[in-house]
């Protein structure tokens, strides 16, 4: 166990400036991992070079991808997915949920024994979800519990494609499948209770390989190889969400967030903060490498409850922890349903949420599947914990801001999975008028 860090939080309701954040988390992971599967020279700029996707790089590395980082800019040099090596030591992809199911599915694939394994976390979540599938495409997979948890140890190779129907709406998932997809016989199609994210379709069109898609359906032939292509990675949405609900809350300022993706199956935040009464204007839109982007201008203004559910939680699974801090400062009642998949997150988010802002004085209730909000004009602030999540840290620092007292926050390391710089950024537009 490493130790962790603590902050105060004072109390900060002004903001103002022009920032851009980190590149996307789920872009990143798929540029390196794709470019290490391709044949010829990837080059990446803006790569996050958060905890997570460092972790992608340093599995690549085990198997044989030779790759060069400076900051946020990566050159792989790819020699072609089926020249991989076995790798000599297990491949720790530390907390990243992204870079243990996307590669799960590529090794289905490679005739050799790897081990995967991770943080605390990690060996706690579910994986049965992937491995279930590539078992049944003819991967071989060991682990406790029938292969549901890490460490696990996958001999890939000769896999037949098969169609699936999905319980849970996950591009993790969902990516995992239509990787192993690429290096079995025949048809791979995926069918998804909701469309989750489509980073992966998209990329992998970029990166040369045909891909079908329809609605919740995607489909891939076993066969194709990928080309190199560069890869310019956009601002990642689920980082701009803290400074979009610190933009909406503040009392006086104006923030603008420069070249942030805005990918459909990702804007459930901006759709639900608009509906709360959120000023948000999106500018200067266009798409580079597949993927839109635009500058998001948010100013204060007050919110009102409202219900949140269906098909529009997957395209906002990682915003909660903030939408609920927006929730306790909203005008009336906020209720989240059809979220449960929260409970297998970094943390679980339901149960971290509800108590982490009780005890900041909100009035919150756990429900099943989400949570029950009731806003109150302030939040009186206290102490907070990041249960080493990530989206946890950086959700208290924006509670702590809009706070009566502020917030002592443990644990505050957290936020470099996904969010390098996040504190020095806060500091930055509160550092007011
Ligand atoms: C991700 C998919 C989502 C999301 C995670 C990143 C991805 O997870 O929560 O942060 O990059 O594919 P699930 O696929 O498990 O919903």
């Amino acid at each position: 166990m490493t130790a962790t860090e603590g902050i105060f939080i004072d109390p900060q309701n002004k903001v103002r400036g022009e920032i851009t954040v980190p590149g996307d988390k789920s872009i990143s992971h798929r540029a390196a991992l794709f470019g290490g599967m391709a044949q010829g020279d990837t080059h990446i700029t803006n790569f996050l070079p958060g905890q997570d996707c460092l972790s992608t790089l340093a599995c690549l590395q085990k198997l044989g991808v030779t790759w060069e980082r400076h900051e946020t800019e990566v050159w792989l040099q790819g020699q072609g997915v089926d020249n991989w090596v076995e790798p000599q030591d297990v491949l720790d992809v530390g907390n990243s949920g992204t870079t243990f199911r996307l590669l799960s599915g590529v090794l289905a694939g490679s005739p050799f024994a790897s081990t995967l394994t991770g943080d605390e976390s990690i060996r706690k979540r579910p994986m049965k979800r992937v491995t279930g599938p590539l078992m049944q495409m003819g991967a071989r997979v060991l682990g406790r519990q029938d292969g549901n948890f890490a460490p696990l140890t996958i001999r890939g190779g000769n896999l037949a494609g098969r169609s699936f129907t999905t319980s849970v709406a996950s591009a993790q998932v969902k990516s995992a499948i239509l990787l192993a997809g690429l290096r079995a016989n025949g048809e791979t199609i995926v069918r998804e209770p909701a469309l989750s994210r489509d980073h992966t379709e998209r990329m992998l069109r970029g990166f040369g390989v045909e891909v079908w898609s329809e609605g919740t359906q995607a489909k891939v032939i076993g066969g194709a190889q990928l080309k190199a292509r560069d890869v310019s990675v956009p601002g990642d949405i689920s980082s701009a969400a803290f400074f979009l609900v610190l933009g909406s809350l503040a009392k006086e300022g104006e923030l603008l967030i420069r070249e942030v993706g805005v990918n459909p199956t990702r804007t459930g935040i901006l759709e639900v903060l608009q509906k709360m009464g959120a000023d948000i204007q999106l500018e200067n839109i266009s798409e580079i490498c597949g993927e839109p982007r635009a500058d998001l201008r948010v100013k204060p203004s007050d919110l009102q409850g409202i219900e949140i559910g269906g098909d529009i939680i997957p395209r906002l699974i990682d915003e909660v922890p903030v939408i609920a801090v927006a929730a306790c400062l909203a005008k009336g009642e906020t209720v989240i349903r059809d979220a449960s998949e929260l409970r297998v997150k970094e943390s679980d988010r339901i149960k971290t949420v509800v108590e982490g802002l009780k005890a900041l004085g909100a009035d919150i209730e756990e429900l099943p599947d989400g949570m029950r909000i009731m806003g109150k004009p302030k939040l009186l602030g206290g102490r907070a914990q990041s249960h080493n999540d990530h989206r946890l840290a950086m959700a208290w620092a924006i509670a702590g801001l809009l706070s009566e007292n502020g917030v002592s926050l443990e644990g505050i390391e957290a936020a470099l999975v996904s969010f390098p710089g996040f504190f020095p950024l806060i500091e930055q537009v509160t550092r007011v008028l």
